[in-house]
């Protein structure tokens, strides 16, 4: 039987990805992560494992990715993995968080093919440990969105959202109105690594890989 696995790749150093993750990838006959317009920060963070494998680049379009693109893409994959083989899909952070890998799992289960997740360190994991912010401490919520929504303000004590590099300034203003502090991390892990407080400066940054920790201010 086939046998897909999806990986996380974590944050982005390659110290960081899982010994598990690892050995998938080296076992692993044929590679898939998301066409990033060249770039890929998975197939980078794995580069030393993946060596000379076939590496499958799927396209998904710009915007709106409907039910058909996740089919499509599912369709590659399953014709790519030669029978009895096994592919590993990578994606970054973790597999099970804001990942085209979820969807495209989805239009592969009533395929004749075995699917196995590997964690991987998310990023907002990785970005409190760099900036030594806690997500959470005893009796806390914890709120992890990439759309965040200003009516469940008041529900939780700790905030991560993703994806920043649209509405910042609202979201800043929101979390500081409601006593939030912030801080912005942008690509954890990495050496381009940066963790900034300053407002104005974390307005300037428009890195897609960088997200934005939030903590209610104790009175
Ligand atoms: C499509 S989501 C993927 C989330 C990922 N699956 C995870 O577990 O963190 C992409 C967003 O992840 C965040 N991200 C991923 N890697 C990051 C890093 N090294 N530093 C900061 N943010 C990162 C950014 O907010 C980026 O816009």
């Amino acid at each position: 039987m086939k046998k897909l696995y999806g990986i996380g790749t974590g944050p982005g150093a390659a110290d960081l990805l899982t010994v598990r993750a690892t050995n998938v990838i080296k076992e692993a006959d044929v590679i898939f992560a998301p066409n990033n317009k060249g770039t890929n920060m998975a197939l980078d963070t794995a580069k030393e494992y993946i060596e000379n494998k076939k590496v499958v680049l799927i396209d998904f379009p710009m915007g709106n990715v409907t039910k058909e693109d996740y089919k499509k893409a599912a369709e590659i994959i399953f014709n790519e993995i030669p029978v009895d083989k096994s592919g590993a899909f990578l994606t970054i952070g973790d597999s099970m968080i804001y990942s085209t890998f979820i969807y495209v799992m989805k239009e592969l289960e009533d395929k004749d093919i075995e699917i196995e997740v590997v964690p991987g360190i998310p990023s907002f994991v990785a970005a409190s440990c760099a900036s030594k912010i806690p997500l959470t401490v005893k009796g806390d919520s914890f709120l992890l969105c990439d759309e965040y929504d200003e009516t469940l303000m008041d529900k939780f004590d700790s905030i991560a959202v993703l994806k920043t590099f649209k509405n910042k300034e609202e979201l800043l203003n929101k979390l500081e109105e409601n006593d939030f502090n912030y801080t912005y991390v942008k690509r954890a892990s990495l050496d381009k690594q940066e963790i900034i407080s300053d407002k104005e400066e974390i307005l300037k940054d428009t890195d897609y890989i960088s997200l934005i920790l939030g903590r209610k201010q104790e009175v």
